[in-house]
Order: C-alpha cells, then structure tokens, then sequence
C-alpha cells in the first residue's frame, strides 16, 4: 500500500498559482495559500493526477517511479495522449483480435518483453491506488510444465475423492455440497483432460505455453481480485501487439486457492493470494476475420 502520508513535493519557486493540481486531486491534498500550491492533506493516494497535470512541471509524488513508464521491448511517446485521440477502430480491433491461445510454438518468450508486460499491467486502476500487485514470472518452458504437474496431481487427488459416493454424500449431510456440485459439473471433463495429460502427455491446463505470469495481491489491496483481473487485461492485450498468444488458466487459480501448499512450492510468500495465472508463448495459430460475441442483457434507465 502506499504510504498515504508521505506524498509529494511542490517546488515552491516554480510554481505559478495556477490552481489546476487543486482540481483534479481526487483527495483533496493540496491548497493554494498565499498563490502557491500547498499540501495540507494527508490523504493523497499518490495518483499523480497532480504531477500529470502541472504546466510549470513544479511537482513530485514520491511513491511515482518514472523508470515503470519506460520499456525494454519499444519506446512510447511520454506525451499524454488527450481524449478521442486514440483512433477507437484501432482500438476496437485489438480488443476484438485477441483471442485465447491454446496452440503455443516450442519457444521461450523474452524476459524482457516478460517484464515490459508487467510494467503495462501496472498501468491498470487499483482500488485506492494501493497497487498491491504481486508477479511471479515462469518463464521457460520446464518451469510452466513442473507447475502445471502440480496443478494436474492437484485435480487428480479432488478426481478421486470426487469418485467417493460415501464421501459426497457424507459431506452433503453436514451442508458442504462443493465435492457433489464438482462431481456433477466439472469432473467428466476434469478426468478427460487429466487422463490426457497422463497417458497421453497433451497439455491440457497450460496449452504448451513457455511462460506464464501469476498474479497476486499483498496482504494491503483495498480490491485485490479486481486489481489482479484488471492488470491480467492489460497483458493480455498488451501480448497481442508483441506477437505473443495468451490465456487465462482459472483451473490453475482454483487449484491454488484450495491448495496452499502450490503456492508455497513456488516460494510465493503465504501472506499473498493469486487471482490470475497467464499462459503466454508465441502463437502457433492464426485467424482470419473477427467474431461476434452473444448480445449480453443491456438495461438503460
Ligand atoms: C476467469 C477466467 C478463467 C479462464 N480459465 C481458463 C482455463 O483454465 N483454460 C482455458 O483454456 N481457458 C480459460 N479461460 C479462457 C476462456 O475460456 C475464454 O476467455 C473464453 O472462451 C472466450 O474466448 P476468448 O478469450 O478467446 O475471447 C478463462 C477465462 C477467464 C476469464
Ligand atoms: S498545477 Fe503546478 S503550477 Fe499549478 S498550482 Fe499546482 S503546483 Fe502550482
């Protein structure tokens, strides 16, 4: 979380009295007295609405690291780009192409575009600007196979309990009707994609992605899941204009949150919680036009 205390400096000699830091500040920080901008609040979320808006450049937001606006894979215009300045075609396009990938090439992604898609994903809004976000990185292939084999003996323990009627039904008479509810939705298909897996070795969980990036939340998130969600969009839209194929693994995330002890084999400290895993790779697939999705309900009021 940041510190909500320590927040920014005004450089007093450039500042011009303007008043426009004083209008955007969504906590209500900063003051102007004797026509200076003054920080007289100390509950600034350290947004740098401020610092992103003053003409005279007179401000800094301690907890703001330009270093994460810069990346390794391309170099990106710093000017600010003003609303309906952004062809939304363009935009639209993206948003439309990305698709999940499950047919991945046999080739490692790049560290560092890795990395510049954390930097993107740190772009996302998070709830009261805690950026509480965690991300462990696998990224060779090795590395996404062992964690996909925890993951598969995971599904195969809950499979054979799952398989027990006394147990289902025994946990159904104390009110617990999870293992029951799994049984009936979700195991055929969970033993299919297992047994694949097993016998025929065919990566039915990770699709034969070479990386994967998880994403987590510290113990201080004010919204951890959709910080986590939100981040996990960027980068997946991000991949795409790197020529890199993603997809959501919930399985992974399931998996995780019933079984601490997967966490702990990636030496991901307890006190965090994963909401997103990521497979990522180079796309061993191409499509040739845009789809539809189902009309969802719409309501104006
Ligand atoms: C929360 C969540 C979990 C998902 N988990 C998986 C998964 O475990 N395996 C998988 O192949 N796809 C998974 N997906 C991908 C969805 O199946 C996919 O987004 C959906 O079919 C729409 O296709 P599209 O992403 O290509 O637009 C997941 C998506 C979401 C949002
Ligand atoms: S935006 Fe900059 S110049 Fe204007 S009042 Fe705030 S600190 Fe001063």
């Amino acid at each position: 979380m940041n510190p909500r205390n320590i927040t920014l400096v005004i450089d007093a000699d450039k500042c011009t009295g303007c008043g426009s830091c004083l209008q955007v500040c969504p906590s209500g920080t900063l003051s102007l007295i004797d026509g200076i901008a003054v920080v007289t609040g100390d509950k600034s979320l350290s947004c740098g609405h401020c610092m992103a808006v003053c003409p005279a450049d007179a401000i800094r937001v301690n907890a703001i690291d330009n270093k994460m606006a810069s990346f390794e894979t391309f170099s990106m215009d710093p000017q600010w780009l003003g609303f309906g300045s952004f062809p939304t075609q363009d935009l639209a396009r993206l948003i439309a192409s990305r698709r999940s990938c499950r047919n991945f090439k046999k080739k490692d992604v790049e560290p560092e575009f890795l990395r510049d898609l954390i930097k993107l994903a740190v772009f996302a809004p998070s709830g009261t600007n805690s950026q509480e976000w965690t991300f462990t990185c696998l990224s060779t292939r090795p590395a996404v196979v062992n964690f996909g084999k925890t993951i598969q003996h995971f599904f195969q323990d809950l499979n054979k309990k799952a398989e027990n009627l006394l147990l289902r039904k025994g946990l159904k008479l104390i009110g617990n009707n999870g293992l029951d509810a799994y049984y009936k939705e979700y195991y055929p298909s969970v033993k299919e994609a297992m047994d694949e897996m097993e016998n025929q070795n065919i990566d039915r969980l990770f699709h034969g992605a070479t990386a994967c990036i998880l994403i987590g939340s510290g113990p201080n998130a004010s919204c951890p899941k959709e910080d986590a969600m939100l981040a996990a969009g960027n980068i997946l839209l991000s991949a795409h204009t790197m020529g890199l194929g993603s997809c959501l693994i919930g399985f992974a995330v399931e998996a995780m949150k019933a079984d601490k002890s997967i966490q702990k084999k990636l030496d991901i400290p307890g006190t965090e919680k994963i909401h997103a895993v990521i497979a990522l790779g180079y796309p061993d697939e191409t499509y040739l036009r845009i789809t539809g999705r189902k009309e969802p309900m719409i309501r104006f009021k």
